[in-house]
């Protein structure tokens, strides 16, 4: 339905030369660019905020995916917008107002999209499906980079591929936390088409490469 695309994930990268890394991850065929917003409340720990974003929309042209693992997301929607974010999504388990944040991201002019922790069915956004971009499948539980990923989220990506068809929808379907060269290919058959990876296209110091060997991976499991 969609064509497979990698989202390097710049929570493993060097901070210091977050332009170099994400020049590199692009040249490594990188489509989107995956920003992890943490608060220390929602999740066990803090990362980077608008001010970071708005560094970010200079350093690059490709979009901004904005995952905020935040509390009291409507309050900081704007901000995100003004610093230049394309899409953002928001936790299931974080939204009070799900609809309404939803609704709110979609007026500040980006592409709105809904995540789910490893431990929330699929079937509790049935719903809203209609109304988003993306849905993403949380397949490690978020707030740190470089964990292993938990197996039954691929019966999550498979479900939510058939609700896409049933429905007649056209969401992208993202997955996010323990991508890698040994999970990208039953994740890729599963259905998903948004591979967001963090640890394996930073983590050993080559993301121009080990971006490009890991998007190679992905479209051969595509048979694209
Ligand atoms: C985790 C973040 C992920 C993280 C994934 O809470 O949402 O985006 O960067 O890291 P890896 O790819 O290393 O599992
Ligand atoms: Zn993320």
């Amino acid at each position: 339905m969609h064509r497979v695309e990698l989202l390097p994930s710049i929570l493993s990268a060097d901070f210091a030369h977050l332009a170099d890394q994400v020049a590199a991850a692009e040249r490594g065929g990188g489509t989107v660019i995956h920003v992890d917003v943490m608060d220390g409340h929602f999740v066990p720990n803090i990362t980077l905020g608008p001010p970071v974003v708005k560094s970010l929309r200079n350093a690059t042209k490709l979009p901004l995916d904005c995952h905020l693992m935040i509390e009291n997301a409507d309050e900081f929607i704007p901000a995100f917008a003004d610093a230049g974010a394309n899409w953002v999504s928001v936790h299931y388990e974080a939204c009070r107002h799900l609809h309404r944040s939803l609704e709110l991201i979609a007026h500040h002019g980006m592409k709105p999209g809904v995540v789910l922790n490893p431990a929330t069915r699929v079937n509790f956004i049935v719903d809203i499906l209609p109304m988003v971009h993306h849905v993403l499948i949380m397949s490690v539980n978020p707030g740190f980079g470089g964990q292993n990923f938990i197996p039954f989220s691929l019966d999550k990506i498979r479900r939510l591929a058939e609700l896409r068809q049933e429905l007649g929808l056209a969401f992208r379907i993202e997955v996010d936390g323990g991508v890698a060269h040994d999970t990208i290919a039953p994740i890729v058959q599963a259905g998903a088409d948004l591979l967001v990876a963090g640890n394996a296209v930073f983590g050993a110091g080559n993301p121009e490469h080990d971006a490009r060997a890991l998007l190679q991976a992905a479209r051969k499991a595509a048979g694209e």
